[in-house]
């Protein structure tokens, strides 16, 4: 067991990619905080996961877009668990708009749930892990859009390549506190992100032709990269991007 009693807030794990981390997390003997946003049914569906897993694990709801909720959420993980090791930003959304049409509010929504909580929820564990002696991991899941165009996505591609640069200066930062901080960058995954493109055969064919691999990645397949980047053997690990993406990023030029 990889992750045997380290205790790790996940952001958005109730479905998708944080989903498929929480899940790997507690199987590597972690105790998860399982946080979901505030919906209906969203409760139900955190406690029946938690009862899954075989460590104790923590369902908490919080908007992370919101400083407040976020501070609640580590006071809980450190009330339940009397620590934090792990912090996995994963909450994210997209708003597919073309950038001459994109309204203030769309921006900042975006940018409020994949930047601005991310900044926070990496202050707060980070301040505690510095009270607890130092040590930990930053982990956040950002996308190939940290660093190629995605047309119509705009905001959505800012929220990642500032999510970028706050990894990268947080890695320099916090070395001295042996707080490691890295990103993970999915390319086409299977989850409902992408529900609208895995719908449409036309559009799902669109994507596989930019992804030399030939099919969408796995959930699983981004929460065994960051269980690594979570474990003692990525001890040495900061500062780095790790893309996922069977070649995505790699563009081939066609004509
Ligand atoms: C986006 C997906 C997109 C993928 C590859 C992800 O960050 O959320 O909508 O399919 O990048 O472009």
């Amino acid at each position: 067991m990889k992750l045997k009693d380290k205790v790790a807030i996940i952001t958005g794990a109730t479905s998708g990619i944080g989903k498929a981390i929480a899940d790997r997390f507690a199987s590597e003997g972690a105790h998860v905080v399982v946080n979901y946003r505030p919906k209906p049914g969203n409760s139900e569906k955190a406690s029946q996961q938690i009862a899954s897993y075989s460590t104790r694990a923590l369902a908490f709801e919080a908007d992370v877009s919101e400083r407040a909720s976020i501070e609640k959420m580590v006071a809980a993980a450190v009330s339940e668990f009397g620590r934090l090791d792990i912090v996995v930003n994963n909450a994210g959304i997209e708003i597919e708009r073309p950038f001459l049409e994109v309204s203030d509010e769309e921006w900042h929504k975006v940018m409020a749930l994949n930047f601005y909580g991310p900044f926070v929820l990496s202050q707060a564990g980070a301040r505690q892990m510095v009270s607890q002696g130092g040590g930990g991991k930053i982990i956040n899941i950002s996308s190939v859009h940290e660093d190629i165009p995605f047309p119509n996505y705009t905001p959505y591609c800012a929220s990642k390549g500032g999510i970028r640069m706050l990894m990268r200066n947080l890695a320099v930062e916090l070395a001295r506190y042996k707080i490691s901080v890295n990103n993970i960058a999915p390319g086409a995954i299977a989850t409902p992100i992408n529900q609208q493109v895995l719908e449409d055969p036309q559009k799902t064919a669109n994507a596989l032709e930019e992804i030399p691999w030939g099919r969408f990645g796995r959930p699983e397949e981004v929460a065994s990269v960051a269980a690594f980047l979570a474990s003692d053997e990525a001890e040495y690990v900061t500062g780095s991007t790790y893309y996922i993406d069977g070649g995505l990023t790699q563009q081939v030029t066609k004509y």
